[in-house]
């Protein structure tokens, strides 16, 4: 019987000093995965930008990472943006995301000399006019569009429209026009091109060449009509391996695909591009990470075998939220034939409450073993939630036989720490 090793550490030595749930992540893995897209995303014709999604998972230290390859970063909040302040990255290298960034997240990426906002509206360019003239600070800006192209997996499809709540239809040509010469008419606000992203997990190309095809050529007829754009964001959405089931074209062979699809989009066009940005959110820390759970009661029904770990839907909401699969073991049986099938499940107060509807594992799988999920480096702690008073887990990063705590567990005090009982003065 023996233990799975992450880093070169015993899982079980993990745990003993960190307990469980714990998110362990495999530094190596994050750096192999940051240098496969650095180093592929490259052209002759035009500078390329590796920009990590902080979505994906955020804190100093995964940020301090991303600043270590050379990568910029992409936030959504003024929370994420605080952070890659603490972390000390060059915040110059920040892409400021999101539909509905408040005046204070806007006025707070200024003073912040935050490098770039994407623009999602309207109205956020005019506030954004106007706070940058108030406080006469420059700031570059992309204008998020929708190319209408919708990619999950291997599959991609093309909509007539586009009903997101993210950014601007494509087709909307005067209005992307109006809103781009309100920011080329003034003073601190630089326009700088165009960002799109179609979706998430996508194992294929052919969604990216798709929109890169709409983007490009959508670019050239817009320098006919006067709004010139240099920088071109293509998102994120390069998808990992979950499950066996899970095929998808490496990150390095991606960004390198992306940058030949986009060198002869531009060559056909005629036209020239300054900069082209990939963000990578899932594909940098997902298969990094893995989640230990220890094994607690055990119970069958009619139909199922249930395997209860101390962790579930808190620490890891995405097989609840959209059925979400996983791969996993029992961590201290490595090696043991898998001849059970499992239902496991959490400990938090929800039927959906399932991490993994079907797992084979050792029937010999007991109380106090520990289980592994695969893969669960990517938006599981950062949409972890207090659930049930549940704490966050410990997150630690290994590297070459060593451990280091980046995160420390939630306790039962930290969460008691925002109560309050003070009267209201109106
Ligand atoms: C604008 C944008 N960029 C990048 C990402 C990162 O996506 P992923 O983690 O799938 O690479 C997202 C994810 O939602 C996104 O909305």
């Amino acid at each position: 019987m023996a233990n799975l090793e992450i880093g070169g550490i015993d899982c079980r030595n993990l745990a003993a000093v960190s307990g469980t749930p714990l998110l362990v992540y495999d530094e190596e893995k994050i750096e192999t995965q940051f240098a496969a897209a650095t180093e592929n995303f490259k052209s002759q014709e035009f500078d390329t930008e590796v920009v990590y999604a902080a979505k994906a998972f955020s804190c100093t230290a995964i940020f301090e990472k991303a600043q270590q390859a050379g990568a910029g970063l992409d936030v959504v909040s003024g929370g994420e943006l605080y952070c890659a302040r603490q972390a000390g990255v060059d915040m110059k290298k920040v892409y400021f995301h999101g539909n509905n960034k408040s005046t204070e997240e806007l006025e707070m990426a200024l003073k912040l000399g935050c490098g770039t906002i994407v623009l999602d509206n309207d109205m956020e360019c005019e506030r954004l006019i106007t706070l940058s003239e108030r406080e006469k600070i420059s700031i570059d800006v992309l204008l998020r569009v929708n190319p209408g192209i919708e990619a999950h997996t291997h599959e991609y499809i093309q909509t007539s429209g586009s009903d997101s709540k993210f950014g601007i239809s494509i087709k909307k040509t005067e209005q992307i026009q109006s809103l781009a010469q309100k920011v080329l008419d003034s003073s601190y606000v630089n326009f700088k091109g165009f960002h799109s992203h179609i979706g998430s997990q996508i194992t294929e190309t052919e969604g990216f060449e798709k929109a890169l095809e709409i983007m490009i050529s959508f670019i050239s007829d817009m320098k006919q009509q006067g709004v010139p754009a240099e920088v071109l964001s293509i998102g994120g959405g390069f998808g990992i391996r979950y499950t066996e089931e899970d095929q998808p074209i490496p990150l390095g062979e991606m960004a390198a695909r992306l940058a030949r699809i986009c060198e002869k989009q531009l060559a056909e066009k005629n036209l020239q591009l300054k900069k082209l940005i990939m963000e990578p959110g899932r594909s940098i820390v997902g298969e990094a990470g893995y989640s230990l759970y220890k094994v607690g009661f055990s119970k069958d029904t009619d139909t199922k075998h249930f395997l209860f770990v101390d962790g579930g839907m808190s620490d890891n909401i995405r097989p609840a939220l959209y059925q979400a699969k996983y791969s996993c073991d029992i961590a201290t049986r490595m090696g043991e034939a898998k001849d059970k099938t499992y239902c496991v499940a959490g400990k938090n107060c929800e039927s959906g409450d399932i991490l993994i509807q079907e797992a084979q594992l050792p029937s010999s799988a007991a109380e106090g073993d520990l289980l592994v999920i695969y893969a669960a480096g990517a938006y599981g702690y950062s949409m972890a939630s207090n659930y049930n008073r549940a704490g966050r887990p410990e997150v630690v990063f290994v590297k070459k036989g060593k451990a280091r705590r980046v995160l420390k567990r939630e306790t039962y005090q930290d969460q008691l720490r925002l109560e309050t009982d003070e009267q209201l003065i109106f």
